[in-house]
């Protein structure tokens, strides 16, 4: 049965934007939402939690706060897993390796700037498509001058 996913477009790969909607769409997903936000350290810290206290903590909320995200609430049959898979490996190192075809080998940068970030579980789903479509106070929309 089909099911939710939430995929985030970070920073670094803002302006590759285009391709990645595209091959989301090639991989038979739809998108039922998209909304673009910047994280503030706090909503950074709500979202990540889980990685509090780990080393590379403060790098990530340096670079997922530095520019705007783009949010999607993806649709598919296995739209956890299949979002994954199209993702690659965390480390776009890896990625390159054993994924090359895969957004993160194709447009991530290092360990930490690997252009996208896909739910892991049903749980963490439900969790961060509430984080970023819940409430538009919580992640505000861009209203760019
Ligand atoms: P993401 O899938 O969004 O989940 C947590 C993020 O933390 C991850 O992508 C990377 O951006 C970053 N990250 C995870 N592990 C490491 C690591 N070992 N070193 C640096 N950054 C990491």
């Amino acid at each position: 049965s089909s099911e939710k996913t939430f995929a985030m477009i970070k920073p670094d790969a803002y302006l590759n934007i285009g391709k990645i909607i595209s091959m989301i769409f090639q991989a038979g997903f739809k998108i039922n939402k998209m909304k673009m936000s910047r994280f503030t350290e706090d909503t950074a810290g709500i979202f990540y939690g889980e990685h509090k206290g780990k080393h590379f903590y403060p790098t990530l909320v340096d670079f997922v706060t530095s520019d705007v995200c783009v949010g999607l609430e993806l649709v598919r049959e296995n739209a956890i897993l299949a979002w994954r898979e199209l993702l690659g490996p965390t480390n776009t190192q890896r990625a390159k390796e054993e994924a090359p075809e895969s957004i993160r080998a194709q447009f991530g940068s290092d360990g930490t700037r690997n252009a996208c970030h896909g739910s892991d579980s049903p749980a963490s789903a439900e969790r961060e498509l509430g984080i970023f479509f819940g409430s538009d106070s919580v992640m505000p929309s861009t209203s760019l001058q």
